[in-house]
């Protein structure tokens, strides 16, 4: 079946404004992206018949409202291919699952103990580990990448040593676009018996996602960077982690019994779950990740591999243009900077011609210390994007580069 860009179009009502007078080229799916009418009539259909609230009430709305909450929770476990529903936990988002498991590593983390993180990782991905490490006096290592945007895994290897507690790694960088060998890596650490984290943020949506194939002990993202909404994520952590873990946050539904004296846990995936979750978006996520699978996760992944490609042809063509992250796995990000030009005088002449990109540190400020920059304008593809706007985008890039020169 043709890849029908139209009609996917068509399911994206936003795609249809104009700003500034011009059509909205959308490139800017990294920080979020678009959600079809499928998912926005999710939403407002659960407030519409079933709104209620789950595991707690006997009557039919709640147990309407449980079934198709637990039901989205199998279809994540299908998604990602976990062995288990109760290895999906409901978060905020990438963030939350992140703090969410370095919180219940916590006890687990000793002094001279070490985590590894990368130099390209999303503060998300490494503030609340050198949290960690601050508190309990353990060292935070970061395995260096080279100018490609690609990780040493030599190097890698090097760095593990029996007082590695973690490898916390991303899966796809958002500044770079740079896919990183997570299997291999994975291997490699497994060998040692060091836990991996990876951080699919940026991964979801654009590649196939099978955590038992990659063999990662926990694999955290976020709804509303694969067309579901904001305020829903997952953090998958294998059955014999997350049983042993302690809570990471306490109150209703995490608790097994209550007595003045004291209190226990509720079993997996609820220990981790506390108070009243987000229905309708665990619901509007198992709609986008329909909405994914209908599309197929490799037409989209070879969709934006065209784009990402048209895309460094025509900006390495433009004067004074150059592209950050040249690895040679990268997915639908394309971060760059113009010479003497700063990134966000570029963002913002690019929204004057309706262009929404994203400018700056992209909350990855040790990289963009690290590659001696001020920041990067960064072009971020979703399954909606053609090469039209990709065209658009750099004849827009050739106008801004000549206003501001
Ligand atoms: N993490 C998001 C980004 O890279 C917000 O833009």
């Amino acid at each position: 079946m043709s890849y029908d860009i139209q009609k996917i179009r068509a399911d994206f009502p936003i795609l249809r404004r104009q700003i500034n007078g011009k059509p909205l080229i959308y490139f800017d799916n990294g920080a979020t992206t678009q959600k079809p009418q499928q998912v926005i009539d999710c939403i407002s259909n659960y407030y519409l018949h079933q709104n209620s609230n789950v595991h707690r009430g006997v009557h039919t709305l709640s147990q309407e409202a449980t079934d198709l909450f637990e039901g989205a929770r199998e279809y994540v476990r299908q998604f990602i291919n976990a062995e288990e529903t109760n290895e999906i936990i409901f978060t905020r988002g990438t963030t939350e699952s992140i703090n969410l498991l370095a919180t219940a590593l916590k006890p687990w983390i000793v002094k001279g103990d070490e985590i590894l993180v990368t130099a390209m990782e999303h503060h998300s991905n490494f503030v609340p580990w050198q949290q960690l490490c601050e508190k309990r006096g353990a060292r935070l290592k970061i395995v260096p990448i080279n100018r490609n945007g690609e990780l040493d895994l030599e190097f890698l290897e090097k760095m593990m040593n029996p007082y590695t507690k973690l490898l916390a790694l991303t899966h796809v960088s958002n500044v770079l676009g740079t896919i990183n060998p997570v299997k291999k890596i994975i291997k490699i650490a497994k060998d040692k018996g060091i836990p991996v984290l990876l951080d699919g943020a940026q991964a979801i949506a654009h590649t196939k996602v099978d955590v038992q194939d990659l063999g990662c002990d926990f694999y955290a993202f976020s709804g509303h960077k694969a067309y579901a909404p904001m305020g829903i994520g997952v953090l998958y952590g294998k059955f014999n982690w997350m049983r042993r873990l302690p809570p990471y946050q306490f109150g209703g539904e995490m608790i097994d019994e209550v007595t003045f004296e004291k209190s226990t846990f509720n079993e997996l995936p609820f220990k981790y779950e506390a108070g009243t979750p987000n229905v309708e978006g665990a619901l509007a996520l198992e709609t986008a990740l329909r909405y994914i699978n209908e599309t197929g996760i490799d037409a989209i992944r070879q969709h934006e591999d065209k784009l990402l490609a048209h895309a460094e042809t025509k900006l390495s063509a433009i004067e004074g243009v150059r592209i950050i992250g040249t690895a040679k796995q990268k997915t639908a990000a394309l971060s760059f900077v113009v010479e003497g030009i700063h990134p966000y005088d570029v963002g913002m002449l690019l929204d004057k011609m309706g262009v929404a990109v994203r400018t700056g540190h992209h909350c990855a400020q040790p990289l963009i210390d690290f590659l001696g920059l001020p920041g990067t304008v960064r072009a971020s593809f979703a399954m909606y994007n053609t090469k039209e706007e990709v065209d658009l985008f750099a004849d827009a890039l050739v106008k801004v580069v000549s206003m501001l020169k």
